[in-house]
């Protein structure tokens, strides 16, 4: 074989391969760690990708996942009943919105997906940490 044609079959080779890792299951979160004001308002941004072979039909954010134990959508998890927006669009981006954040939403923030074939679960996910109020803040 000339050395052109194995260089060449090497480029296809890399392509496929970078296909294939974008058609791959992942979550990425824009920050892992994020820190409210109670109160406040907080946004928690994740992307994701999955094989074409299958199509998401569910998507949702989840606190402190336990392995082999059913995943809560947070919206019907007890305290967060009003407070839970979700924000998605087609590019695979799905934000969580939450509102007047209290002391007791100090917890791990997973997204996951489901599809017609398996779901996908972002872990580790995001850490919140929730302070007193600003003025209580600068008067330390
Ligand atoms: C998921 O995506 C992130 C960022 O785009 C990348 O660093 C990571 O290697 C990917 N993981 C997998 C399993 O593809
Ligand atoms: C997902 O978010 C990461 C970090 O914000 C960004 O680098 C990446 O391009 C995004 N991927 C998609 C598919 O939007
Ligand atoms: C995914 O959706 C497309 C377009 O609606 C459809 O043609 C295809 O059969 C679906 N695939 C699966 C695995 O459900
Ligand atoms: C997503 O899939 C998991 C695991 O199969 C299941 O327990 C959960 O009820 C599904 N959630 C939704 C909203 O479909
Ligand atoms: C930050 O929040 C995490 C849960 O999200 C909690 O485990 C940790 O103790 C908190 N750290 C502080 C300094 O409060």
């Amino acid at each position: 074989m000339s050395l052109k044609m194995t260089s060449l079959l090497c480029l296809v080779f890399l392509h496929l391969m970078m296909g294939a890792l974008g058609n791959q299951w992942n979550v990425t979160y824009k920050q892992r760690n994020l820190c409210a004001v109670k109160g406040s308002t907080v946004v928690m941004e994740a992307n994701y990708t999955y094989p074409k072979s299958v199509n998401v039909t569910n998507r949702f954010w989840l606190i402190n996942p336990v392995r082999d134990v059913e995943p809560t959508d947070l919206r019907n998890e007890p305290g967060y009943s009003g407070r839970v927006e979700y924000l998605g669009d087609k590019q695979n981006h799905f934000s969580l919105r939450l509102s007047d954040v209290k002391k007791s939403d100090e917890n791990m923030y997973c997204f996951r997906f489901n599809t017609t074939g398996e779901g996908y679960m972002g872990f580790p996910g995001i850490t919140l940490n929730v302070t007193g109020k600003m003025k209580e803040l600068s008067h330390q």
